[in-house]
């Protein structure tokens, strides 16, 4: 059994003017009533966790919450990328509306992304909009899905496909919950802090290059360390551009041929983290063959791929004409325009481009990527 973490809490702040807020980083935060003390009062709060959560940290932010609201409410809801549909999302119209909650109800997402997209869309539409908390408890929604607003529910056509921008009046990252997460889904969320490094800070990336061991062993101050810079990261791009009117498709830089993953081989198969990690390697491919970045680029973000555990070949998701598969997934994606796609593409290390490139191209770099 690992100590508690020694870590002092870190704060991040997301600008937005009134829509602004901090994203907590730190150890023992979500079982403290002091986290939550800024929060506007409130007869009901709605804990929205999930089946494999819930047992392990509802009890604990349910107490934390007592004092603030005079009742604290938990829906449980099934685990797994399948269910980020229309009928779990009732489940907390459900549970709202059974139990008479009003505007002013505070719904918390206790989940990873998947709740907290959940949670973040129901809080979107639920009376027009009513308050919502992050408690992210993987990795990936600590330094990604927690942070910036955007919430869906996935179409059986194409993922995150419906959906609203709504920012949370908190996000609370607790490095305690880490002690619980398998390494798959670990792994699943060094994916998303790789990303920062080619789109953004390629210091970064050489830190996380030096210290992937340790975050693989969830090493607590490297976590925090990555938290902290991956938010900070995020929060500067969202503070530029909240609705993805430009800038802000950066964050997407893999997630391009990530969703065709996901989606072509059925939601849950492979983790949302890792379509999106050979989906870097795939884009950083494309970069390289419209001469934006050279080969040994291509080869080092792979390398630390693979050695943060992330399969970095491209799965097959047809018979036959395998390319044309992932060009018919891909054209259902939000950045795609008049059925053209438009990739995030690396334009020299550190900085990153959205542009659309000729199929014939595209269908090369699946036919180079398959496993
Ligand atoms: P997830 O929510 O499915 O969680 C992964 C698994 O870990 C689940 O089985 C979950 O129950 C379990 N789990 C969660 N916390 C745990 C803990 N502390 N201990 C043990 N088990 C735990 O997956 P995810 O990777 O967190 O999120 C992926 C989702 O996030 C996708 O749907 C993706 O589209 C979305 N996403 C959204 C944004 C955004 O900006 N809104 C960004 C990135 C990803
Ligand atoms: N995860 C991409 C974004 O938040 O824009």
């Amino acid at each position: 059994m690992q100590e508690d973490f020694p870590i002092a809490a870190a704060r991040v702040h997301i600008d937005l003017d009134e829509r602004s807020y901090a994203i907590d980083i730190g150890s023992g935060l979500l079982n403290k009533p002091l986290t939550y003390q800024n929060l506007p009062r409130a007869a009901t709060a709605l804990v929205v966790s999930n089946a494999t959560v819930a047992p392990l940290y509802a009890a604990p932010l349910i107490d934390a919450l007592q004092g603030h609201f005079s009742r604290v409410l938990l829906v449980t809801l099934p685990d797994g990328e399948v269910h980020k549909d229309w009928p779990t999302l009732q489940l907390i119209f459900d549970a709202l509306l059974e139990n008479a909650c009003d505007r002013k109800t505070v719904l918390f997402a206790l989940g990873g992304g998947v709740v907290g997209d959940m949670t973040g869309f129901a809080a979107a539409s639920y009376m027009r909009g009513v308050p919502f908390v992050q408690v992210p408890t993987t990795l990936l929604a600590q330094v990604d899905s927690s942070v910036g607003g955007k919430t869906a529910i996935n179409h059986p056509l194409g993922k995150n496909m419906i959906g609203a921008f709504y920012q949370p009046l908190q996000v609370v990252c607790d490095l305690d919950v880490l002690k619980t997460l398998p390494d798959r889904e670990l792994s699943a969320g060094l994916a998303e802090i790789i990303k920062y490094g080619p789109i953004a800070d390629m210091d970064f990336l050489g830190w996380i290059e030096t210290n992937v061991d340790a975050l693989l062993a969830k090493d607590p101050l490297a976590l925090a360390h990555a938290i902290k810079r991956s938010c900070e990261i995020k929060a500067r791009v969202v503070g530029q551009d909240e609705r993805e009117s430009g800038l802000r498709a950066i964050l997407n830089f893999g997630h391009t041929f990530g969703h065709a993953i996901e989606s072509g081989l059925g939601y849950g198969e492979w983790l949302h983290g890792e379509g999106v990690g050979c989906g870097m390697v795939m884009a950083a491919h494309l970069s390289q063959r419209l001469g934006l970045v050279d080969m040994p680029f291509v080869e080092r973000l792979s390398r630390l791929l693979r050695r943060a555990g992330l399969p970095v070949k491209a799965p097959v998701l047809a018979t036959g004409d395998n390319a044309g598969r992932y060009l018919e997934l891909m054209r259902v994606d939000k950045k795609s325009e008049a059925g053209e796609i438009r990739f995030v593409l690396i334009d020299g290390p550190g900085k990153a481009c959205v542009r659309a490139a000729p199929d014939a191209l595209v269908r090369d770099v699946i036919d180079s990527c398959a496993a």
